[in-house]
């Protein structure tokens, strides 16, 4: 008898819970997320959204060209749903060659124009959730010891003096090499573009995995210079690291963090619930919160006051199109493969 009441009373207790909606909303199944942003971004939009939707997030952190390349070996059997942040590069290769499904989200009435423009160009397939410009920084420290004056321009990365003092990513794996790639490129124009890379890679001491990997390295001391995105560099300097931010003064190129759905996402309900909620002020605000000083591509997401100030960088117009296409990517990284990643210092 006692048990029976009890019972009921526990079934009187889920049902006020419930109704009052403090019941965990746990039906609401899962959603894979391969996140490009970096580890704590990705951490803590994941626990976010959880928290507002009651849906389990299964997340990955990848570069760029590893969720691009991993999406286009599942493609017969898709395991992730949503692919959320990295440089828009790839994830306009990947529209186009359809590996990601077309969506046309109610938030997007409230985006810049530059992130409209990329949902536009790769015809709905993808869309920008941030946008950011390459730089590098240095570390005062080093750059003091090594007798050289303050770098400020792309060319003051080639002095002799600087061997095997400038890390980079490998832009077959990372969306910021592969930024600063197509950015030489279009800057000097490509012959030009690739004798400054092969010079620079006299320089280079690795070419990491990760795009912003070479921030912790300069923050350390393990590398005079990093080429990365300048927010990636201010997180460095927010975090107290003896570290200087430089826009080059030749001028740079930038990113459209972007995000696309999966095709043939096993979750797509819930991946259009997490693109919807990627879009929205609140949740691209979470950024900031975690250290990331991208500008949200949200008009009425707050720019972080520690964001580089896109409009005082000298900026090319970067060709995004041509730069994203499948045939460019393809070509750009196979050359820089034969003449700079396996030239002889
Ligand atoms: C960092 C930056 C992002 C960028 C991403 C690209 O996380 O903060 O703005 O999109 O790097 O990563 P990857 O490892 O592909 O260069």
């Amino acid at each position: 008898m006692a048990r029976k009441v009890s019972r009921l009373g526990g079934l009187a207790l889920a049902g006020f819970l419930f109704l009052s909606g403090w019941w965990p909303a746990a039906a609401q199944g899962t959603v894979v997320v391969y996140c490009g942003v970096q580890e704590e971004w990705c951490r803590a939009a994941v626990s976010a959204f959880e928290r507002e939707t009651g849906i389990k997030v299964a997340m990955t952190r990848k570069s760029a060209g590893e969720v691009y390349a991993q999406i286009k070996a599942e493609s017969a059997n898709p395991r992730g749903d949503v692919w959320w942040g990295g440089t828009g590069d790839p994830h306009m290769t990947a529209a186009e060659e359809e590996l990601t499904e077309a969506y046309r989200s109610p938030k997007l009435g409230e985006l810049q124009d530059w992130a409209v423009r990329q949902w536009e160009q790769a015809k709905g397939r993808t869309v920008g959730i941030y946008s950011g410009a390459l730089g590098f920084g240095y570390n005062t420290k080093e750059v003091a010891a090594k007798k050289v004056g303050e770098p400020k321009c792309w060319a003051d990365l080639l002095d002799p003096k600087l061997k095997d003092e400038v890390q980079v990513a490998d832009p077959n794996s990372s969306g910021t090499a592969y930024t600063l790639l197509a950015t030489i490129v279009q800057l000097m124009g490509e012959e030009k573009g690739f004798e400054y890379l092969k010079a620079l890679h006299r320089n280079v001491n690795q070419y990491t995995k990760s795009g912003a990997a070479p921030a912790k390295a300069a923050a350390l001391g393990e590398t005079a210079i990093g080429i990365t995105f300048m927010h990636d560099m201010v997180t460095m300097v927010v975090d107290g690291a003896p570290v200087k931010v430089v826009a080059p003064c030749e001028g740079t190129g930038y990113e459209i963090g972007s995000m696309s759905i999966v095709k043939g996402a096993r979750n797509l309900d819930n991946a259009k619930k997490w693109y919807d909620w990627a879009l929205s002020p609140a949740a691209q605000e979470i950024g900031a919160k975690a250290k990331n000083y991208q500008v949200p591509s949200n008009r009425n997401a707050s720019i972080p006051a520690e964001a580089p100030k896109l409009g005082e960088i000298k900026l090319i117009n970067f060709d995004f199109a041509k730069y994203g296409t499948s045939e460019e990517r393809r070509r750009l990284l196979s050359r820089w493969d034969r003449e700079v990643k396996n030239l002889p210092k």
